[in-house]
């Protein structure tokens, strides 16, 4: 339901998961109900120190999806306020964790 506290309750979880240390760096963005996908990609990129600006979706998508698993780094990946199916590998975010479970993301929808 609206206005229950899922975006609160995600900005706890990353508050949490950075105090504890349970990954190396959470990046956090904001779908919405119209979503700007590319400024989504961008958003959790820069978060990672990865500039993403060119204008090609598939390169955009391979450059994140390839960050997101470099394996020395744990990754956790919160997408807020969810409204449509999209497809996440498609957009660069891996449903496999990698080798070592590098990546995993928390969505609210
Ligand atoms: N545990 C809580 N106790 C009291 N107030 C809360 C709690 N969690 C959230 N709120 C308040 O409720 C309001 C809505 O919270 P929030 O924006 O997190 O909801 P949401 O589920 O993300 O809403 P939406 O569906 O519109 O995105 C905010 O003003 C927030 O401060
Ligand atoms: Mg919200």
């Amino acid at each position: 339901m609206g206005g229950v506290g899922k975006t609160t309750m995600v900005k706890h979880v990353a508050k949490r998961v950075e105090e504890e240390k349970l990954f190396n760096k959470v990046a956090m963005a904001v779908v919405s109900q119209e979503p700007n996908l590319k400024q989504v990609q961008i958003g959790i990129a820069e978060m990672l120190g990865l500039k993403l600006d060119m204008e090609n979706k598939i390169v955009r998508s391979i450059r994140l999806h390839e960050r997101l698993l470099q394996n020395d780094k744990k990754i956790l990946v919160i997408l807020d306020d969810i409204w449509e199916e999209f497809d996440l590998e498609d957009w660069g975010f891996p449903l496999e964790g990698g080798n070592n479970k590098s990546c995993k993301i928390l969505f609210t929808s």
